[in-house]
């Protein structure tokens, strides 16, 4: 089923790496002026790096904030189980504390403290080389988890153009994307005539880092503002929609970065399917509807400037940096089990009633 490997797919390298007690990711506010990838080594430096959206995405916030803890449990010069776990818990928190959306986030650090408490009573030394593994294999998984859905995605996609909104690619995942996968898999199988990214205001993910990382892998595409969007589908350029996701909760809605809804309902109006693609770290089956999502207001400040100039006067601003689409304007979820069709509450349950 598997027909490509995540190297024959992208030249890009993995965006969040660690060795021995370093974090090391692309650091995605240099974006594209600059490809520079950035050393973190203390629990700081990450959880501003996360805060400040050097890195950024979903899974890769939960790759980051694991590699946080392994760096943490290297680097502890704690003599005791019980300073080693105290240290363990504040950089946890620490970390915890950075971006409220995403549940990647919670789901990556809770994997890794549930084992840490598991092994409370094997060796200091023991605990922290499972820290260390555990963290690894989260970013492993993702890949192979985005080559699936890249996969699955492709199957179900139809031949043609595709929009995209924001920053679901490589950049956003440990390696590929979620939406990057399909992507990349679409054009390598010719499937993908043409892509158009939006350029997703106001941090301009669509425009800094979806137009760089897929013209980087040569896939043919257009950047359009933001508010192009509902035209280019009345003109009838769009053959399907693929947005990322930062949490889907068990009836199928899901948060994204914020203008999402507003592509779902137009996808509607012109009859165009619309799907996200999210790996099950992302489905949150704690929450039962979209309403109950913690949404991140960011700065002001994100606003009144635009590519480091100022573009307003000073003014109030509300800032939501993502909004809940509604389960009903979903065509499908591309999972890394499969996609997910309506009834999404029913096939939700099923997927997970079926794993654990
Ligand atoms: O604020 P960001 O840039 O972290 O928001 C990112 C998104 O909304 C992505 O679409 C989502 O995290 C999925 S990434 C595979």
């Amino acid at each position: 089923m598997l027909k490509y490997r995540p190297e024959e797919l992208t030249k890009l390298p993995r965006s969040v790496e660690y060795k021995a007690g370093t974090v090391y990711i692309i650091d995605q506010t240099k974006l594209p002026a600059e490809f520079k990838i950035i050393a973190l080594r203390t629990v700081e430096e990450v959880a501003e790096a996360i805060k400040t959206m050097k890195v950024r995405g979903a899974p890769a916030i939960g790759a980051t904030a694991a590699f946080g803890l392994a760096l943490y449990a290297e680097t502890s010069k704690a003599k005791t189980k019980e300073d080693f776990f105290a240290g363990f818990y504040k950089a946890y928190e620490t970390l915890k504390n950075t971006r409220p959306t995403a549940v990647n986030l919670f789901w990556a650090l809770n994997r890794v403290k549930e084992l840490a408490e598991e092994h409370r009573e094997d060796s200091l030394d023991e605990i922290k080389r499972l820290i260390v593994e555990e963290a690894q294999r989260i970013a492993d998984e993702d890949v192979e988890a985005n080559l699936r859905m890249g996969h699955y995605g492709a199957e179900v996609l139809p031949e043609g153009n595709v929009l995209t909104h924001c920053n679901a690619g490589s950049l956003a995942t440990v390696h590929l994307g979620t939406v990057g996968a399909v992507l990349r898999v679409m054009h390598k199988e010719g499937t993908l005539k043409l892509l158009w990214v939006d350029e997703t205001r106001p941090v301009l993910q669509g425009a800094r880092l979806s137009a760089w990382e897929y013209s980087y892998d040569g896939i043919p595409l257009k950047l359009i503002a933001d508010n192009a969007a509902a035209f280019v589908m009345q003109q009838g350029k769009v053959d399907a929609i693929i947005v990322g996701a930062d949490r889907i909760v068990a009836n199928g809605d899901f948060a994204n970065k914020i203008g999402t809804y507003m592509l779902a309902v137009l996808a509607r109006e012109h009859g165009i399917p619309f799907f996200t693609v999210a790996p099950l770290s992302t489905i949150d089956m704690s929450l039962k509807s979209g309403k109950d999502i913690p949404i991140e207001e960011r700065s002001p400040e994100e606003v009144l400037r635009c590519g480091g100039c100022r573009v307003a006067p000073d003014v109030d601003v509300y800032n939501p940096a993502f909004d809940v689409t509604p389960h009903k304007y979903l065509t499908g979820i591309i999972t890394d089990r499969g996609v997910v069709w309506p009834p999404f509450k029913r096939n939700l349950k099923k997927l997970f009633g079926e794993i654990y």
